[in-house]
């Protein structure tokens, strides 16, 4: 597909590459100075957080372990269900780790306190949750996220890691769909 075509299928830019990556820093000082001399393992939440654990991960001065899991809400769609299975699970041994679940969004939050508690079971030092988008209008289940890049409004988003059909992950920017393309 061609990047004019790619161009008419969104509506408008959210957040561009530069605004993302300065707010990536930002969040990696504030993770920096809150392990402080504390071993992290980052979780990456397949597929959407590969671009948000890629570069975060990378604005890290420091040691971090990471790995990742695949899991799978059913009624796909644009909405979660909240029931989740795990189709790919850790590698790692969490137990007494610092643990910290990277996410590209926070939309129903269903999803994420599924996982938290899972990972919860698992008797983790610590579990915190990284997310760099949140949609507060979208909420049913409330989550504890300790660091989170933007609040965006309830919109289709996508960019970035985040798709539609498999689509749109590899654009730069967080860019809303224009409704032609879902409806
Ligand atoms: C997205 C996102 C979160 C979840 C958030 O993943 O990466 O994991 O939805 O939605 P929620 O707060 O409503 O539960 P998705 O299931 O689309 O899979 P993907 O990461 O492979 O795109």
């Amino acid at each position: 597909m061609e990047s004019a075509q790619i161009a008419d299928d969104l509506t408008n830019t959210l957040l561009t590459e530069g605004q993302i990556k300065d707010r990536l820093a930002q969040m990696a000082r504030a993770i920096e100075r809150d392990y402080d001399g504390q071993d992290v393992l980052l979780v990456g939440v397949l597929k959407g957080a590969v671009m948000v654990m890629a570069d975060l991960a990378r604005s890290l001065d420091r040691h971090v372990e990471m790995d990742w899991m695949a899991i799978s809400s059913y009624g796909h769609g644009t909405t979660s269900s909240g029931v989740v299975r795990i189709l790919k699970d850790l590698d790692t041994d969490i137990s007494g780790r610092h643990v910290l679940v990277v996410e590209d969004i926070i939309d129903t939050g269903l999803t994420l306190s599924w996982l938290i508690a899972n990972l919860r079971s698992r008797g983790p030092a610590s579990v915190e949750i990284c997310a760099l988008l949140r949609k507060p209008d979208a909420v049913r289940m409330s989550v504890d996220v300790r660091y989170v890049g933007f609040d965006i409004p309830n919109e289709f988003v996508v960019g970035y890691g985040l798709d539609y059909g498999e689509r749109y992950r590899n654009l730069r920017d967080v860019a809303t769909l224009a409704p032609h393309v879902y409806t």
